[in-house]
């Protein structure tokens, strides 16, 4: 090698980490490529689509309760829980009319709990506002209460067959390595320029099998670890794996430390009921019902529980024995809960019927909807104290 070429290869070697983050190295795929992207798709959806319930229907309130229930859920945790739902509240005037809490308790485990409440308040705009009509374009749907771009695109896509992609995590990693995408993936224009490379790609004339097929592609075979690009309908035309960069993408920016709240929690019996409160109408786990909880470690904890649990349900008690130690890691922050005994003097005010807590059996606990991290909690109060 000449020494001017050795000292360009040393160049490139020593520009080349930071040139591939800052620059989106992305070209779209020319007309004919694009084409060829979209037959080979399909004839791999075709062979490999999962058979799944909603797949079965164009009706929107189904292809809507399946696209709410798929955001940050997996396909088979939302299985059950959409034939669950679907048996309770059959169609959007049966949804309208729910209580909210019937609502949460079908959605319990799902997380997220925001999308139930949104899904009910949705309902009742539809039923109340336009007779129970649904939108038929992906911005009318946008419109409605929890229902975003993403979820708009694929609920027209496929019930209507607009011409519109969707962009969720599992197609964001198939663009990005379809087209060489070495910018920070959660950066704004990232996110545009992806959406672009989606809405150019995706097939006019069966926008919804794309769409579905994409992310499905993402979810089995362009996976993040690993991914079997020999298995690949598309891999032919994938510059990361002609780079042998597929697993290297997408670049995201680091992970910030997800923050640690200390909460004292309380396990307050008293003949044969257990205390439960309901949680604000807003904020996490809003509308959930769980155990009296206040933030703070060991010591300030106790004593601001002893008072709280005297001036909000009127109750003496007094904390025995620490249980043990809840964690529950939501996307934001991580709660660790010491969970306590509390011991009462035996009496039990009665809360008015508008109150948002009350005493519990078991078995009334169970009609109640509980966040996990609650569930958690009843785990370990039954294994200590017994139902
Ligand atoms: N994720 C979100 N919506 C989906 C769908 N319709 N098919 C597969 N995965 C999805």
């Amino acid at each position: 090698m000449s020494a001017s070429l050795v000292a360009a290869a040393a160049r490139q070697r020593a520009t080349r980490g930071t040139a591939r983050v800052a620059c989106a190295a992305d070209r779209p795929h020319a007309p004919a490529e694009r084409r060829a992207i979209r037959r080979a798709l399909r004839a791999w959806f075709t062979r490999h689509a999962r058979d799944l319930p909603w797949r079965r229907t164009h009706d929107p309130y189904r292809v809507w309760l399946s696209e709410v229930m798929l955001q940050q859920t997996q396909v088979r945790t939302v299985v059950p829980y959409y034939e669950r739902f679907l048996a309770a509240f059959p169609s959007v005037e049966v949804l309208a009319e729910a209580p909210e809490e019937r609502v949460l308790k079908l959605w319990e485990g799902l997380g997220y709990y925001s999308r139930a409440r949104n899904l009910r308040r949705a309902a009742k705009q539809l039923v109340e506002r336009h007779a129970g009509r649904f939108p038929t374009t992906a911005d009318a749907w946008k419109a409605l209460p929890g229902v975003g771009r993403y979820t708009a695109a694929a609920i027209a896509s496929i019930v209507s067959g607009e011409r519109t992609a969707v962009l969720d995590g599992n197609v964001k990693r198939v663009l990005s390595r379809l087209c060489l995408v070495w910018a920070r993936i959660d950066e704004k224009t990232t996110l545009d320029r992806l959406w672009e490379l989606a809405d150019e790609l995706v097939d006019p004339e069966q926008p919804g099998d794309f769409n579905q097929a994409m992310m499905e592609l993402g979810a089995r075979v362009c996976t993040p670890r690993r991914p079997d690009c020999d298995a690949c309908p598309l891999a032919r035309w994938c510059r990361a794996r002609a780079a042998g960069e597929a697993e290297r993408l997408p670049v995201r920016s680091a992970r910030r430390v997800v923050p640690a709240v200390e909460l004292l929690t309380a396990a307050v019996r008293c003949r044969g009921r257990w205390l439960l409160a309901r949680r604000p109408a807003t904020g996490l786990l809003a509308g959930l019902w769980g155990w009296p909880s206040v933030e703070g470690g060991d010591l300030d904890g106790a004593g601001a529980m002893e008072v709280s649990l005297r001036e909000r349900f009127g109750v003496r008690t007094r904390l025995g024995a620490m249980l043990g130690t809840i964690e529950h890691v939501f996307t934001h922050r991580r709660w660790v809960l010491r969970v306590y005994e509390g011991r009462t003097d035996g009496a039990r005010r009665k809360p008015p019927s508008d109150a948002d807590w009350r005493w519990v059996t078991s078995n009334e606990m169970q009609a109640l909807p509980l966040a996990r991290v609650d569930q958690k909690v009843w785990e370990l109060v039954r294994e200590r104290l017994g139902d």
